[in-house]
């Protein structure tokens, strides 16, 4: 492991202040006890807040990119990533605050992928295919399979997004791969195939603040279950809803 835990040295002044995940990190705190963990819960419960200032505070680009790169792109830390405080083992210390060749870290964020891809790509370090060349879903495998591997801290916010269900299988095996290379993830996802990773840690943010579940629990999970078994059925209170 390399980061085992988050709590707050001070309460966010921002607007962030509000958010239940926020409230729950001053209250309580949240521990790490896995290499890999799932922020699962609904549109604009926090989830990518969470990650973000995690980023910031483990100094990862928290608009997505490497460790050492806190900053890069904005010069503004998220007004939650000012106030987090993070718990580091030594390993962590290592590869996350010690000497910039060594560090390793990366946060994949869906939505500026392809706008970091423009930049970055074919630089020494990052990958070195075009993404433009590739479909939305292979250019997420280039990045994906180039800067998530091996010891280091991965932040993943939605990767799901541009992923087939064999895709996210696909991805499903990395992360077992990189849990096993001593590697951590930490991982906002709405996919109940990513989250079914054996093994994981999932916490659900929502209006209760947060708290661990297993997979079979999630809202999502039962979503998803019960659309599949009768869509018919399902799709029908929806509809009748307008
Ligand atoms: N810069 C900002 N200023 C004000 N409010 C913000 C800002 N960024 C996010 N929020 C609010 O914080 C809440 C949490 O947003 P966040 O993006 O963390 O949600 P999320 O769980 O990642 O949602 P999604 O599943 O849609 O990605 C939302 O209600 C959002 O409107
Ligand atoms: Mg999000």
């Amino acid at each position: 492991m390399l980061l085992t835990r988050l709590e707050l040295s001070r309460p966010p002044t921002d607007w962030c202040a509000a958010l239940p995940v926020v409230r729950h990190l001053e209250s309580q705190g949240l521990t790490f006890t896995e290499r890999v963990t799932f922020l699962v819960g609904e549109n604009g419960s926090g989830k990518s807040t969470l990650v973000e200032a995690i980023a910031d505070a483990c100094d990862i680009n928290s608009e997505g990119g490497k460790a050492g790169t806190k900053y890069a792109s904005t010069g503004m830390p998220s007004p939650l990533g000012e106030a987090l405080d993070v718990e580091l083992t030594t390993t962590g210390l290592r590869l996350l605050r010690g000497p910039r060749r060594g560090r390793r870290g990366f946060f994949f964020r869906a939505e500026t992928l392809f706008t970091l891809g423009q930049h970055v790509s074919g630089m020494k370090g990052f990958w070195e295919d075009d993404l433009t060349e590739q479909s939305h879903g292979e250019g997420f495998f280039t990045v994906l399979d180039r800067m998530v591997s091996g010891p280091g801290l991965y932040l993943l916010d939605e990767p799901e997004a541009a992923l087939s269900f064999r895709s996210c299988l696909r991805l499903l095996a990395l992360m077992h791969q990189v849990a096993g290379e001593g590697g951590q993830i930490i991982c906002a996802t709405h996919s109940p195939i990513l989250a079914g990773l054996p093994g994981a840690q999932i916490v659900e943010l929502g209006d209760h603040g947060v708290q661990r579940t297993e997979w079979e629990s999630l809202q999502l999970v039962d979503d998803w279950r019960r659309f599949l078994t009768k869509p018919d059925l399902y799709l029908r209170y929806v509809l009748e809803e307008d």
